[in-house]
């Protein structure tokens, strides 16, 4: 999607798509003006918010700009009679566990409703076991049916090579064969993301050439940085009326160092964040009870030791 939008009318929205080197899909670059305020924009107005809740991702917040932009401009086009891009919104996302995309997949789901482009907007998450059959002809219905469901919605598909696992004679190149037929009959009706490991999304994409041009969407979900885990970490145990002390900090700060490293793209990222702290306010309540303190300020407190504690639980620590 490089191209150059640029709508002049009075001035007001001078928006240029950029391609940047490091990054798989064009990023939008803007002079800031209000003009996005207006109630016409509430669709966009509505998902910056949500997306503004969330730390970093800010290839995905320009992403989220760029396909309203262009959704937009489209519109605008056709209304002056001139020629409107062929609007293709089936998507790629690429990451590790955990960077966001099933989130982002609701929150696009959510806007192309209320632009009116899906009538329905909910996700379908599937994955293998849920498009591939046991037998012949079972996995088309059950493609079909999952299609079917997803109509007016986004059909979210994890770990889409899955399908191609077995090679030719694996029924999994069945569904994808069914998918790519309901793509072009229901071309309207639905959204599908494929998404995955990097890795293996390229090579997936690499093996089925009739593939990526299909999905001229292509998003990369970076991993977090630690100062983004961290920062994740005090806005979710503030969400939930907690606090982490200074040493808690800092043993979070090591857990995150040691896990990153250690697991590399398996590291989950926002939900390995998540299940620690879901943990450790376990772990804090059996300290609690045992020490019997209940002052507010006890109740509020994560300590290091919680966080340990937590960590060395099967749960979260993957090995
Ligand atoms: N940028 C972020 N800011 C705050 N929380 C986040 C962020 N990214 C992810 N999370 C949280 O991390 C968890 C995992 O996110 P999500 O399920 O969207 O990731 P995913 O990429 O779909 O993961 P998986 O591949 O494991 O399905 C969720 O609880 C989500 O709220
Ligand atoms: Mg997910």
């Amino acid at each position: 999607m490089e191209q150059a939008a640029r709508m002049r009318k009075r001035g007001q929205i001078n928006v240029v798509l950029k391609k940047y080197p490091d990054q798989e899909h064009a990023l939008l670059s803007h002079q800031e003006t209000d003009v996005l305020e207006k109630p016409e924009h509430v669709a966009y107005k509505k998902m910056q918010q949500e997306l503004n809740e969330f730390i970093g991702l800010k290839n995905i917040k320009d992403f989220m700009k760029e396909i309203y932009a262009w959704l937009y401009l489209n519109q605008k086009r056709q209304d002056e009679g001139l020629k409107a891009g062929k609007q293709v919104l089936h998507m790629v996302f690429k990451g590790n566990p955990g960077t966001g995309k099933t989130t982002v997949a609701r929150l696009i789901a959510k806007m192309f409703k209320e632009m009116g482009v899906l009538e329905k907007g909910h996700l379908i998450e599937a994955e293998r076991a849920d498009l591939v059959g046991e037998y012949i002809g079972h996995t088309a219905q059950k493609t079909r049916e999952l299609v079917q469901k997803s109509l007016g919605g986004i059909l979210f598909v994890d770990e889409a090579y899955s399908l191609a696992r077995g090679g030719e004679k694996d029924f999994g190149k069945e569904a994808i064969d069914t998918l790519v037929k309901s793509m072009e009959d229901q071309q309207h009706s639905f959204v599908l993301i494929l998404a995955g490991y990097p890795k293996e999304m390229d090579r997936f994409l690499k093996l089925n050439p009739g593939l990526p041009s299909r999905f001229p969407m292509k998003v990369t979900f970076p991993n977090y940085t630690v100062k983004e885990l961290l920062l994740m970490a005090k806005k979710m145990v503030k969400e939930r009326d907690y606090q982490l002390d200074n040493r808690a900090e800092d043993t979070l700060k090591d857990l995150l160092t040691y896990t990153k490293e250690k697991q590399e793209e398996h590291f989950s990222n926002g939900r390995f964040i998540r299940n620690l702290l879901e943990r450790s306010i376990r772990s804090q309540a059996v300290r609690l009870l045992e020490e019997g303190k209940f002052e507010k300020v006890d109740l509020m407190t994560i300590k290091s030791v919680d966080l340990t504690k937590a960590f060395h639980h099967t749960d979260v620590r993957i090995e």
